[in-house]
């Protein structure tokens, strides 16, 4: 048993998507999350950019005496793969859990994978599923009008804007006849209704961030350090800067109004 929190953090309020299935996956956990509003979006900066980011994200949830770090972001999953190496405690990107659950259910082993164009860039869910199954076939592409999308509240099945950049975006995906798209961002899941409308239903979305929650319960469960406290655990909430988007942004991607109490922290450069 082990009570210490997830620590788990975005580039932004993309995380909370993520955090909305570790909630589900892990009810009793706590949890603090941290979400660089003030240096978002990290999509379309440098890998050196990224990966100083992604420690400074990190450490300063070590500071919270954490028992594992998620990186929810895509962009970093995909870019700043050396973070692992470099932290005190057990580290789960989105990349690794959502290739393997697409390469467990493809059936026509053609699998198209969505992201920011730092992830598409890095290369990195094609590498991960040529190590499982170097005989899948994998087309992959940035749709970077999704994130602003999202954030503008452009997401009910059926918008106009928002189907128009799908249907620019997911045409290769149809011609080249994937069955498995992987949603490798985290703003992704919320706009999978209007991407399954332009895919069809033979197409099976895969969430990254789903992945990585029910990877996060299988790696404490085996370690052997869940909570296992009754009741629900704390949740604590910390950004980089509380842009005047806040709510509404958080409310898109929590599905629901931001609830907590929300802490500034405007030294995250220092860490
Ligand atoms: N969180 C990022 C991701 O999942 C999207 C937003 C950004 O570009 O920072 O890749």
């Amino acid at each position: 048993m082990d009570t210490r929190p997830i620590g788990i953090f975005d580039s932004g309020l993309g995380g909370l998507t993520v955090v909305k299935e570790l909630l589900r996956a892990l009810p009793g956990e706590s949890i603090i999350y941290f979400g660089d509003t003030g240096r978002v979006p990290y999509g379309n900066r440098s890998n050196a950019a990224i990966l100083k980011y992604a420690m400074q994200d990190a450490r300063f949830l070590l500071k919270h005496d954490v028992k594992l770090i998620i990186a929810a972001c895509g962009t970093v999953s995909s870019v700043a793969t050396e973070i692992a190496k470099e932290l005190p405690v057990p580290y789960i990107g989105v990349v690794k859990p959502a290739a393997k659950r697409a390469a467990e259910i493809t059936h026509s082993g053609k699998i198209g994978v969505i992201g920011t164009a730092a992830t598409i860039a890095s290369g990195s869910y094609k590498k991960e599923l040529h190590e499982i199954n170097p005989s899948v076939r994998v087309t992959a592409r940035s749709c970077p009008l999704f994130v602003p999308l999202v954030e503008s509240g452009f997401v009910k099945d059926g918008d106009p804007l928002t189907t128009l950049a799908a249907e620019r975006y997911l045409s290769e995906f149809t011609a080249e006849k994937v069955d498995t798209l992987i949603l490798g961002c985290t703003h992704y899941p919320i706009i999978s209704g209007i991407i399954k409308q332009v895919l069809g239903s033979k197409v099976t979305l895969i969430s990254a961030g789903r992945a990585a929650a029910e990877a996060a319960a299988d790696l404490l469960e085996k370690d052997g350090i869940l909570s296992e406290k009754s009741g629900e655990g704390e949740r604590r909430f910390f950004v980089s800067d509380m842009t005047q988007s806040f709510t509404e942004v958080s409310s898109v991607l929590l599905g629901h109004r931001f609830p907590m109490d929300v802490r500034l922290v405007d030294d995250i450069d220092t860490y």
